[in-house]
């Protein structure tokens, strides 16, 4: 018989639910550690299923304070608005991701009306308003035009933070975007009343699949592989992260999520004055979705779990299409 020494018996501290609960301090999920992605169509009556994410839809306009109403009741905090353009033309410099017609352009204002508190992200790309796919304005060769990227990209998120805004999230990669972004807020007074959620850590992954068919903006031709961090690269995700940082972004994100908390915690712990954002993708999503489908997994013991490693590497808000589940899950039971 061998015995236990006193000391390293670990079960007398976690017997009890509480005490549980003691051991995991500071991860729990709470309302403000959630952020919602939503899809908003430039067709007004839209509410279409998208197939690759079951349980997701892309919304037109009139549907926005309908499926909203509910969340913010729940208490639903803020959300991250992707534009997706099914009729507006495209072209080489994405001209209506932000136009008159551009859906976030239209819908901000309204969200911003119906819902006083809900605190609006908006995501800042050209990939799902330009022909070719791809995130920034491109020389005749196919390579990014960096310099003429930046300065399109910073209009676009000048004229979200104009349409009401709190958050723009620029998501293309394209190098010193966040200056710029900063620069043309300045010069329109808007500096301090507009936050840069910076997609500061963000890999090229295999996991953003689902939602390049939801948003419609797959590159058409190569990948993006020459802007968004290679898979294994720590090194370059430390300096991207600090880049922002210095920049002068508010807050960082580090994206995909579960396939890269070591970087969620060394980027947290690099720079634990910025609140960490970890995006569980498109295609996290639909691995819980269909994991539990299938019944190889229970969904909302797996999410939980999933939700707490994000947490406990460091994330203080989690980007997540789960979030009406959780909300209900965060309900306290009758
Ligand atoms: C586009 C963008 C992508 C995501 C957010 N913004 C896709 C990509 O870069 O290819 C991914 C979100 C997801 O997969 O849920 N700039
Ligand atoms: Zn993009």
């Amino acid at each position: 018989m061998v015995e236990v020494e006193a000391k390293h018996i670990l079960h007398s501290g976690i017997f009890h639910p509480v005490l549980r609960q003691w051991q995991s301090p500071n991860v729990e999920i709470t309302v403000n550690a959630l952020m919602y992605p939503i899809f908003i169509s430039d067709e007004q009556e839209a509410k279409e299923p998208i197939a690759s994410m079951p349980g997701v839809y892309r919304y037109g306009i009139n549907h926005l304070e309908r499926m909203l109403q509910p969340l913010v009741l729940k208490g639903l905090q803020s959300i991250l608005l992707f534009g997706v353009s099914k009729h507006l033309e495209k072209d080489h410099i994405g001209s209506n991701a932000d136009s008159t017609q551009n859906p976030i352009i239209q819908a901000v204002p309204l969200i911003r009306k119906w819902f006083p508190n809900l605190l609006i992200a908006c995501d800042v790309c050209l990939c799902a308003y330009t022909v070719h796919g791809h995130c920034g304005i491109l020389n005749e060769d196919g390579s990014i035009n960096n310099k003429a990227s930046i300065e399109r990209i910073s209009e676009i998120a000048l004229a979200y933070a104009k349409a009401g805004a709190q958050i723009v999230a620029p998501s293309d990669m394209m190098d010193g975007r966040i200056s710029a972004i900063k620069k043309k807020l300045a010069t329109a007074g808007l500096m301090n009343k507009v936050a840069i959620l910076s997609y500061a850590v963000k890999f090229a992954s295999g996991f953003y699949g689902p939602f390049r068919d939801a948003s419609q903006s797959a590159p058409k031709f190569g990948d993006r592989k020459c802007y968004q961090l290679p898979p294994g690269s720590n090194g370059l995700a430390a300096r991207a992260a600090a880049r922002d940082v210095s920049e002068g972004a508010d807050m960082l994100i580090v994206k995909p999520g579960l396939p890269y908390l070591d970087v969620v915690r060394h980027t947290k712990d690099a720079h634990p004055e910025y609140p960490m954002f970890v995006y569980q993708v498109s295609g996290e999503y639909a691995m819980l979705y269909h994991g539990a489908q299938n019944g190889a997994i229970n969904l909302e013991n797996v999410l939980k779990e999933v939700l707490l490693s994000m947490r406990r590497a460091g994330a203080d808000c989690i980007i997540t299409y789960f979030t009406p589940l959780i909300l209900d899950m965060l309900q306290p039971r009758s």
